[in-house]
């Protein structure tokens, strides 16, 4: 199936963007140190939903905010799909309690790393296949 290039070099830190892939919207969002910095700070045992649900990692990789980024030098980097896991609603950027993501369908609060913290959604933000291609270019499929 289709992959996509997206460019995210216009894309500064606190920013984001969502495309179109597979029919489904895309959220890419460049963090800034500190969303990184809150995401790191919280134990896995306070998550509802400890699975990475990263598909560039192994199946149980647990949710760390490292493991749900685009990994070591870009770590600010977060691409997920933006279907709410519990009815798959979209999801609003910069909002909620944790200044993630809101799904106001029925109010499932999502933290800066799309972890599921508060509400009915059971899983994380699911993350697609994707890797950068060059340093200002993201495959995404
Ligand atoms: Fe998102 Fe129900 S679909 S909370």
């Amino acid at each position: 199936l289709a992959s996509i290039d997206v460019n995210v070099s216009a894309i500064e830190p606190g920013m984001s963007l969502t495309v179109k892939w597979r029919g489904k919207p895309i959220f890419i969002r460049n963090r800034t140190a500190q969303e990184v910095e809150e995401a790191k700070e919280v134990p896995i045992t306070e998550l509802k939903d400890p699975v990475a649900r990263n598909q560039n990692v192994p199946g149980d990789a647990l949710a760390t905010d490292l493991l749900r980024s685009a990994g070591e030098d870009k770590e600010n980097w977060i691409v997920m799909i933006g279907s709410c896991t519990h009815l798959g609603c979209v999801p609003l950027g910069q909002a909620g309690d944790f200044n993630g993501w809101f799904c106001p369908c029925h109010g499932s609060h999502y933290d800066t790393a799309g972890r599921i913290r508060k509400g009915p959604a059971p899983e994380n933000l699911h993350i697609p296949v994707y890797a950068f291609s060059s340093d200002d270019v993201i495959r995404i499929g």
